[in-house]
């Protein structure tokens, strides 16, 4: 059989930098093109620099490398898309029907293309139930990034049903890792704390405590999204996106936990615009469509997760 032929876009992003390099180790070094916007990292392997807004680079990557599998990574988040919602829109909006008009026009070749898009915890909002939030309930977020995600899962289950495209996606909680620094999103506090810690032993956070927010370690991210991606199609009952998570916990337990491996370490508060939209998002997730779909299992709980950060990150910051 021959080798799958991936595309990444939104490479230098939280998710990208860390899902390419497992991509590259499964598949193959030579199988997996990167595409970065500016941020080309020093090992960028094989890449192109580029816009996944521009249609006419991308059907030409697409084309020339015969790619079969794209993950559309690119996004601006929560925090960020606040901040400029215009660009939120377009950006997130925009790159998506791009890539999947493109996949469209392949699979009319006779080329079909499998999809990877990732939703977020960002398409609930304030009327959603927050604990143990379900897969089918209100969607009806506050931010403009949630509002993409929504309309976002919309147009891909429009694809799946009306083109037969292969697109799966997952609801990512908040992700937790080391090898980017924290990019513009709300659940991106529990990422900042490490830094804080390992810098300084004290770490401001910008929600409150009492602030319980769906987390997940980086590690246990990139293997949903690949086992998602290699599961049977037959098994995939949801193609709007995936509820998915690991741990919940608020800031003063994420800081106690941090205190085990540096005692003097200590947490203040200071809450701004981010507070607003963490308190329209879900306290905790239920994934079990996940769970009996493709087997779905988290591994890090939040002591796993802490110890591994520290370890990791620690000799980052030297
Ligand atoms: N981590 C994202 C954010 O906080 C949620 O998808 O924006």
């Amino acid at each position: 059989m021959k080798p799958e032929k991936i595309f990444v876009t939104g490479a230098a992003g939280q998710i990208g930098s860390e899902l390419v390099p497992a991509l590259r180790e499964k598949y193959g070094k030579d199988n997996v093109i990167a595409l970065y916007h500016h941020n080309v990292p020093k090992d960028a392997g094989k890449h192109i620099i580029g816009d996944a807004g521009d249609k006419a680079l991308m059907e030409k990557i697409i084309k020339e490398n015969d790619i079969t599998v794209v993950y559309h990574l690119v996004g601006i988040l929560s925090a960020k898309g606040e901040q400029n919602p215009d660009l939120a829109y377009n950006v997130n909006m925009g790159t998506l029907k791009t890539i999947l008009d493109i996949a469209k026009d392949r699979k009319n070749a006779g080329k079909p293309i499998k999809i990877f898009w990732p939703s977020s915890i960002a398409a609930f909002g304030p009327t959603t139930p927050r604990d143990k939030t379900p897969q089918k309930t209100i969607l009806e977020p506050a931010t403009m990034y949630g509002v993409t995600k929504v309309a976002g899962e919309l147009l891909v289950n429009y694809y799946f049903k009306k083109f037969g495209l292969d697109i799966r996606g997952l609801r990512y909680p908040g992700i937790i890792s080391w090898k980017t620094p924290p990019g513009g999103g709300t659940t991106d506090y529990a990422v900042e704390i490490f830094y804080g810690a390992l810098k300084e032993k004290k770490y401001t956070s910008f929600l409150k405590a009492g602030t319980y927010l769906p987390m997940m370690y980086m590690d246990d991210a990139v293997r949903a999204t690949i086992e998602l991606m290699e599961a049977d199609p037959s098994k995939i009952s949801i193609r709007t996106s995936y509820n998915i998570t690991a741990i919940s916990f608020a800031p003063e337990e994420i800081a106690a936990e941090i205190k085990k491996h540096i005692p003097e370490f200590s947490i203040s508060y200071k809450d701004d615009f981010r507070q607003q939209i963490a308190d329209s998002w879900p306290k905790s997730i239920d994934d079990s469509s996940a769970r009996k779909d493709w087997a779905w299992k988290h591994t890090y709980g939040l002591a796993e997760m802490t110890s591994d950060m520290l370890k990791n990150l620690g000799p980052m910051l030297k």
